[in-house]
C-alpha cells in the first residue's frame, strides 16, 4: 500500500502522507494543504474526515464491530459492569481489583451534590426537559470545583472524572423529581452505582424503592452499552469545546445538548413515541413504512440507520436479547415490543432499506428495556447522556493531554454576498 497520495493541482503535484491506524484504517493527511496549496478540503456533515486520532474505541462499521480499548462490546456485556467498563473507557484498562475499589471509592464520595445546587433546580418550569436541566446543571455544579477554573490539572484528573460520572447520576435523578414536583432523594452508601441511580429515582422519603436484580443489572447494561461510540456528534461536540481548553464540566455540559437531538440520542425517545403512534393508528408497520418510503412529512423509521454501521449495530443485537429476557422476567407482554419486532423483519426484507443498508441501530430496543424498568420516556436520553460520560470523559482526557492539540478550528467554503457596502438608515 502506498505512503503517500498524490494530488496533481494547478500543475503542481502535492504529495500528501498516508496515516494508518492500529485497525488498518487509512487517512490522507490534509493538515498542510492550504499552506501548499490554497486549497481546504470540503466535507460537509464530516462524514469522511478524521478529526482526531484516538485510542478510545473502534467501529469496524461495515462488519458491525464495536470495541472499547479493544475488548469487543459483546464480552464486556457479558461479564463487566458499567463502573469498570467507565474505568476502562477513561483510563485504558480495566481495573485491578485495588483499582476498582479506590475509584468506586471516589464515585461514592462525590456522589451528593453540593447542597446549594438544590436552589438551582427551583428555577426551572416543572414542563422543562430533564436535558436541559441536566446539561445546565452539569454546568453548575463545575461551579462547586475552584480548580476547574485553572488549566487541566492531570494530577486531579481521576478526581474530577469520578465527580462527575457520579453527580451526573445524582443530578439526573434530581431533575426528574423536580419535574414530578416529588422531594428529591439522596443516595446511599451501601448501593451500587446502578442501584443508587434507581433508588434516588423511585424511593420516597417514607418509603425505600424495592431494587430487582434483574432491572439492576439491565440497567447496568444500558448504561455499558452506551459508554463510548468514537466521534459521534455528541463527542465530537465534546473535544470541540475541549480544544479551546473549557473545563471538563463545561465540555460535559454541551456534549448533553448535542446528544438530546432526535437524529442522535434523542432517537431513544422518538422511537417509542413513533411506536405509540403506530400503535394507536392500527397499524401493524405497513402503512407507517410506507410513508417513511414516499417520504411522507419527513417521516423516519427512528432507531434504524446509522452513520458509521451498514450492518446491524451490535449493541441493537445485545439489547434486543436482553429485552425479550428481562421482559419474560418481569412478566410483561409489551404489545410495542412486537410491533418493533413487525416493523425490523419488515424493514430488513424491504429493497428501501436494504439499498441503503438501513439496520436498526442501539436506540431500536433500548426503549423498551427502559420502559419496562419504569423509566419514564422524557428520561430516556437522559439515560443516555449517563452512559456516555466515560467516553465523553475519555475523549476530553485525550483532548488535554495530546501534547500537539491546537483550538479545533474547521474552516468553510463562503457563499454569500461578495464586497458590498453599509447603507446609512435614512438612505435604506
Ligand atoms: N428511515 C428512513 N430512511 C432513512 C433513515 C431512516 N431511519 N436513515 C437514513 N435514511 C435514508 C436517507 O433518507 C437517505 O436516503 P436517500 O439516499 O434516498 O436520500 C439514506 O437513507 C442515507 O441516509 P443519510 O441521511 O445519508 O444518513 P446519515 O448518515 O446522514 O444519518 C442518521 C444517519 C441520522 C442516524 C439517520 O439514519 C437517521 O436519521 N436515523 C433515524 C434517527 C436515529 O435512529 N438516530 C439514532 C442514531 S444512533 C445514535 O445516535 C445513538
Amino acid at each position: 500500500m502506498a505512503n503517500t497520495a498524490k494530488l496533481d493541482i494547478d500543475g503542481k503535484v502535492l504529495e500528501l502522507p498516508i496515516l494508518e491506524g492500529t485497525e488498518g484504517e487509512r487517512a490522507i493527511d490534509f493538515r498542510n494543504l492550504r499552506a501548499k496549496t490554497g486549497y481546504i478540503t470540503y466535507d460537509e456533515s464530516y462524514a469522511n474526515t478524521g478529526s482526531c486520532q484516538s485510542k478510545v474505541t473502534f467501529i469496524d462499521g461495515e462488519k458491525g464491530i464495536l470495541r472499547y480499548r479493544g475488548i469487543p462490546i459483546e464480552e464486556l456485556a457479558e461479564g463487566s459492569t458499567f463502573v469498570q467498563t467507565a474505568y476502562l473507557v477513561i483510563f485504558g484498562h480495566l481495573p485491578t481489583e485495588a483499582e476498582r475499589v479506590e475509584f468506586s471509592g471516589l464515585l461514592t464520595k462525590y456522589q451528593m451534590i453540593h447542597e446549594d445546587m438544590k436552589f438551582h433546580f427551583e428555577g426551572f418550569p416543572s414542563s422543562a426537559h430533564p436535558m436541559a436541566i441536566l446539561s445546565a446543571m452539569i454546568n453548575a455544579a463545575g461551579c462547586f470545583i475552584p480548580e476547574l477554573t485553572k488549566d487541566y490539572q492531570p494530577e486531579v484528573f481521576e478526581q474530577q472524572a469520578a465527580r462527575l460520572l457520579s453527580q451526573v447520576r445524582t443530578l439526573a435523578a434530581y431533575a426528574y423529581r423536580k419535574s414530578r414536583g416529588l422531594p428529591s432523594i439522596y443516595p446511599k452508601r451501601k448501593y451500587t452505582y446502578t442501584e443508587n441511580f434507581l433508588h434516588m429515582m423511585f424511593s420516597e422519603p417514607d418509603e425505600d424503592y424495592a431494587l430487582d436484580p434483574a432491572i439492576v443489572d439491565a440497567l447496568d447494561l444500558i448504561f455499558l452499552l452506551h459508554a463510548d461510540h468514537e466521534q459521534n456528534c455528541s463527542t465530537a461536540t465534546v473535544r470541540m469545546v475541549a480544544s479551546s481548553r473549557a473545563n471538563l464540566f463545561a465540555s460535559a455540559s454541551a456534549g448533553v445538548c448535542a446528544l438530546w437531538g432526535p437524529l442522535h440520542g434523542g432517537a431513544n425517545q422518538a422511537v417509542i413515541e413513533m411506536l405509540k403512534e403506530i400503535r394507536a393508528d392500527k397499524d401493524d408497520g405497513t402503512k407507517f413504512l410506507d410513508k417513511v418510503k414516499n417520504r411522507g412529512a419527513g417521516a423516519k423509521l427512528m432507531g434504524f440507520g446509522h452513520r458509521v454501521y451498514k450492518n446491524y449495530d451490535p449493541r441493537a443485537r445485545i439489547i434486543k436479547r436482553r429485552s425479550d429476557e428481562l421482559l419474560a422476567k418481569l412478566g410483561i407482554s409489551d404489545p410495542l415490543l412486537d410491533i418493533a419486532k413487525t416493523l425490523e423483519e419488515a424493514a430488513l426484507n424491504d429493497p428501501y432499506f436494504i439499498e441503503r443498508r438501513l439496520y436498526p441501530n442501539v436506540d431500536f430496543y433500548s426503549g423498551i428495556i427502559m420502559q419496562a424498568i419504569g423509566i419514564p420516556l422524557e428520561m430516556f436520553t437522559v439515560i443516555f447522556s449517563i452512559g456516555r460520560m466515560p467516553g465523553w470523559i475519555a475523549n476530553y482526557k485525550e483532548v488535554m493531554e495530546d501534547p500537539d492539540s491546537r483550538i479545533y478550528r474547521p474552516r468553510q467554503v463562503y457563499q454569500g454576498p461578495t464586497l458590498n457596502h453599509y447603507v446609512p438608515l435614512f438612505e435604506r
